[in-house]
């Protein structure tokens, strides 16, 4: 499977804040938003990764993250000259994607939990048409919204509804065969002039090979789509990792445990951050350095 970041947009939200950085390499409390995404691709099994950002930020992009041989995967990278959607992500992907399945995730989505790891593999080993993560939430109309039935189908999706049928938000974690390129290339823009994801996944849920995994309790996700949103992501990543001494979606520390870099390089990349940084020092210690 071959992974997607989208990185790009005009993050309009959040300016001043974005005005004139990517909204995907904010601070996430000790490390760029960009990282926990990454970290769930990886945590998937995958290593050859293609990051699209807008023209003026792909560079950044490429200085901080490199080809991705220090974390024993294979980054690439593709402007999104306009944000034309979602769904345009599997267009400016297609040569990238090939005859492979594909993940796509959204650079500002952040994702916590235990199992995660484990379920997310379990995912791509069963993926058939596309699986779709979903997390409960009080303000659904926020988001796209799906309804399942018993056995996770998705028997509704509704971008945004003024009257939400369920409370399960689909996050921006989307797994599809490969045939989702072609759909995607069917698509037609909408009335905001964006190919949606929403209408990709529709046609799915109409063949009923839409799934949902409800993410729910043992979990956290957040979108950071609001200041508040923003803090709210950091604080909860700085509570968890100050009580438990941990880092999470460390990415050097993710390609360590998933066996994509050894103990040395896990060294050399802590002593690259240096040891006067909190978090070089963390990676000289994992490495017993
Ligand atoms: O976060 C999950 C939600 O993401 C889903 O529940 C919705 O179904 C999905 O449509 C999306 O909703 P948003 O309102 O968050 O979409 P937004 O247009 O804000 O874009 C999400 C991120 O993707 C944002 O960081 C900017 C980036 N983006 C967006 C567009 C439209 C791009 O990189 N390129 C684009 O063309």
């Amino acid at each position: 499977m071959r992974g997607i970041i989208l990185a790009g947009g005009s993050g309009t939200r959040l300016r001043p804040l974005t005005s004139v950085h990517s909204k995907q390499l904010l601070p996430v409390y000790d490390k760029p938003m960009v990282y926990y995404p990454l970290s769930v691709l990886m945590h998937a099994g995958i290593r050859e990764i293609l990051l699209i950002s807008t023209p003026q930020h792909l560079d950044v992009y490429r200085d901080l993250l490199g080809d991705g041989a220090d974390l024993g995967i294979e980054l690439s990278y593709a402007v999104q000259e306009h944000p034309g959607g979602l769904a345009q992500a599997l267009l400016i992907g297609r040569e990238f994607v090939g005859d492979e399945d594909l993940c796509l995730v959204l650079g500002d989505n952040i994702f916590y939990g235990h199992e995660l790891p484990t379920m997310l593999r379990r995912e791509v080993e069963r993926l058939d048409g596309c699986t779709l993560f979903g997390y409960p939430v009080s303000d659904p109309e926020r988001y796209g919204v799906a309804e399942t039935d018993e056995q996770g189908a998705i028997v509704s999706l509704e971008e945004k509804p003024a009257r939400p049928k369920s409370n399960l938000a689909v996050t921006g974690l989307y797994m599809y065969r490969n045939e989702a390129v072609d759909r995607a290339a069917r698509l037609t823009p909408s009335a905001r002039g964006e190919l949606e994801i929403t209408d990709l996944n529709l046609t799915y849920v109409r063949e009923n090979r839409a799934r949902l995994v409800n993410l729910g309790r043992g979990s956290a996700w957040f979108d950071t789509g609001t200041h508040d949103s923003l803090l709210e992501a950091s604080t909860f990543v700085q509570i968890l990792e100050k009580r438990q001494g941990i880092r999470i979606s460390c990415i050097e520390e993710v390609a360590y445990r998933m066996g994509f870099i050894d103990r040395e390089q896990l060294a050399l990349a802590g002593k690259r951050l240096s040891a006067s940084s909190g978090y070089g020092q963390y990676l000289l210690e994992l490495a017993g350095a």
